[in-house]
């Protein structure tokens, strides 16, 4: 059977409220840490900062985030980005560090540097596609040899006293569909959940998730959690994730930009059937204030407006501020031009009718995928 789906998903807002399964409400741990939703933040490199994920746990419902996937050796060489990239702090808990590379000495020793920075659990990519970080063996090049990944991680098992987990994809690609092999050969060494986007490496994001895909990994593992992950944007899909794939949680990526809210209605919804309501406008633009604000106290206000402004588009369409509020930002330098608009938007008001999260599209890149 192929692995890549293409057929258009019929598209099932929110407003029609699948009743929960039964999983969705059930305390959940990973190795030994107790994790509070099964709901997790996915990794998006550019995207998931501290202050996002702090800002995001602020509105509850989330259950475990990661950080974005950072080098190995950056970590161990102590690059400033790298450093910035694996902060964490107490109110970011539990959190997962995301490394990546192939050296197994380096790893191991990365990954005992992301538990001195407060990693909750140590996260493995061996899904990422970008040229850069499969061209020196890591990512999704470990798709292709589970023995050797295998390998690699039994080592960092062994050496660090946090759960290990792992983050792939289904496989290289339609013709080499490894992911429930390197599955069991990784909860043989000890891995304590392992973490599918129901794609290939090949097919990047194009395509939609196939979620019996990830059923064929909760099949070939004992008890080793499965978590699944890909195109979750509504309660409706979360549904399906939880059915079709049996999955024992979700991580979510666009679904989380397009709406930090997700979380707390996808743990309602889980809770008691019910999400509650939509955010509010104010709600919105509260988050907004406390993403930016958080950026600036980590990284200061130069970096910090430099870093927004790839994440005001979010908010623009979230929040649907006047069109030339929003152009007054995009360029800002300073947090005078932030407080400034923020005036503005709360004297405005939505220029439209707020829409659900769910409906937002959030681009992702495209193009062949070697050139990516
Ligand atoms: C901009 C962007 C950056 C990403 N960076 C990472 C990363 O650093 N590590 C990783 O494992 N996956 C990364 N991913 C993949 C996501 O974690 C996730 O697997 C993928 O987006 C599918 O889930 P979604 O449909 O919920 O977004 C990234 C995805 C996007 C769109």
């Amino acid at each position: 059977m192929s692995l890549v789906f293409d057929d258009p998903e019929p598209q099932i807002g929110d407003e029609n409220v699948p009743a929960p399964p039964a999983i969705a409400s059930r305390p959940l741990a990973i190795g030994s840490v107790p994790i509070p939703s099964r709901f997790f933040l996915a990794p998006m490199a550019g995207f998931t900062s501290l202050a996002f994920r702090v800002a995001v746990r602020e509105l509850g419902g989330l259950g475990l985030a990661t950080t974005d996937l950072v080098n190995a050796r950056s970590l161990i060489e102590n690059r400033t980005r790298s450093r910035e990239i694996a902060e964490t702090n107490e109110h970011d808990r539990p959190v997962a560090i995301q490394i990546y590379g192939h050296d197994p000495r380096e790893m191991i020793e990365a990954a005992k540097r992301v538990v001195d920075l407060g990693a909750t659990i140590v996260d493995i990519n061996m899904g990422c596609p970008v040229r850069k970080v499969v061209r020196s063996g890591g990512g999704s090049a470990l798709l292709c040899d589970s023995g050797g990944a295998a390998r690699l991680v039994e080592g960092i098992v062994a050496a660090v006293n946090v759960p290990v987990t792992v983050k792939t994809r289904l496989g290289w690609d339609d013709e080499s569909p490894t992911a429930p092999e390197l599955a069991r050969a990784l909860e043989r060494v000890g891995v304590a959940a392992l973490i599918v986007h129901g794609r290939t490496r090949a097919q990047g994001f194009k395509g939609r998730v196939n979620r019996i895909g990830i059923a064929g990994v909760v099949d070939a593992v004992e008890s080793m959690p499965v978590i699944g992950n890909g195109d979750v944007r509504s309660l409706a899909d979360a549904a399906r994730m939880f059915i079709e794939s049996r999955c024992a949680a979700i991580s979510i990526g666009r679904g989380a930009l397009a709406d930090p809210f997700f979380f707390r209605r996808l743990s309602n919804w889980a809770q008691t059937g019910d999400p509650g309501p939509e955010p509010t406008f104010d709600e919105r633009v509260n988050v907004m204030e406390r993403c930016f604000r958080g950026l600036v106290e980590l990284r200061g206000e130069k970096i910090a407006c430099l870093q927004f402004r790839k994440l005001i588009k979010w908010y623009y369409h979230f929040t649907h501020m006047p069109k030339p509020i929003y152009l007054s930002m995009i360029n800002m330098a300073n947090v005078a031009t932030f407080d400034r608009a923020l005036v503005s938007i709360r004297a405005a008001g939505p220029s439209r009718p707020l829409v659900s999260g769910s409906k937002l599209h959030v681009p992702v890149p495209s193009g062949p995928i070697d050139k990516w």
